[in-house]
């Protein structure tokens, strides 16, 4: 990482992905007697403010987790205000010019237009170099098992770790180094699964509306703490 000044503070090429697990978002409505869907909205603007921030770092890959294959269980009116704020960051996201957006996920059962409009934007955000994956209707074994599906189809009888990472949704971006949770939960919630196998995690016990460019860089400062060995040692 490279501080010369505060507003010069830049990451190298050890963090090139971050991803986020956007906890608490029902929890701050709560603290502030508001419904959990508040909370929501309130998150989609904390996530969108992050995606710039961590772009102004030079952080080339963000992952979000914004509704799991087990989210299905919430009430319909919290599962229909994420669906309208995904809807309204598409249209949005129309004006960006410089990110690949890509979404995780099974998008089949997604409503119709809904479907159409994250093909139309992949599609027409495809040749930009730095990257936003959005796991949406996303869970990490299922996403497994899909790769597992897809070898089958293709007739493999045996499988490398190379064929399962490039049948992966995830199969354009490298492994994230840094996954940070909010709300000071320890739970990875079915999230990479596999792309986490050297990860580092940083728990913020920032609620997700509230978490901004500090909190940001609270995390990236203890990710450069950290010594990664990937299984290595470091002394010799
Ligand atoms: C977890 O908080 C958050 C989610 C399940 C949804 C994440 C969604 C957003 C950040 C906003 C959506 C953004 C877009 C663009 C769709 P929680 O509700 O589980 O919080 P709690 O644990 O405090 O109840």
């Amino acid at each position: 990482m490279l501080f010369k000044k505060k507003t010069d503070f830049k990451v190298d090429s050890r963090l090139s992905h971050i991803a986020f697990i956007m906890d608490g978002n029902g929890r701050w409505a709560k603290k502030r007697g508001l419904p959990r869907k508040v909370g929501h909205k309130f998150g989609a603007e904390a996530f969108e403010n992050t995606v710039k921030n961590c772009h102004k770092l030079g952080i080339k890959t963000v992952t979000v987790y914004a509704f799991s294959t087990e989210n299905w269980s919430r009430p319909k009116d919290e599962i229909d205000a994420i669906i309208g704020l995904m809807e309204k960051y598409i249209e949005e996201a129309k004006k960006y010019e410089d990110i690949k957006i890509v979404f995780l996920g099974d998008k089949s059962v997604l409503p119709i237009t809904l479907q159409n409009s994250i093909i139309e934007l992949e599609n027409r955000t495809s040749h930009y170099d730095n990257t936003l994956n959005i796991a949406f209707n996303y869970g990490g074994r299922a996403e497994i098992v899909n790769a597992c599906n897809e070898l089958i189809k293709e007739g493999k009888s045996s499988v490398t770790e190379e064929d399962i990472n490039n049948h992966l949704y995830t199969k354009a971006s490298p492994d994230p180094d840094l996954i940070v949770r909010t709300a000071n939960e320890f739970r990875l919630s079915n999230f990479l699964l596999w792309q986490c196998a050297y990860a580092e995690f940083y728990i913020s016990t920032a609620l997700w509306p509230d978490f901004d460019m500090k909190e940001l860089q609270k995390a990236i400062k203890s990710f450069y703490e950290r010594k990664r060995r990937f299984g290595g040692i470091i002394d010799k």
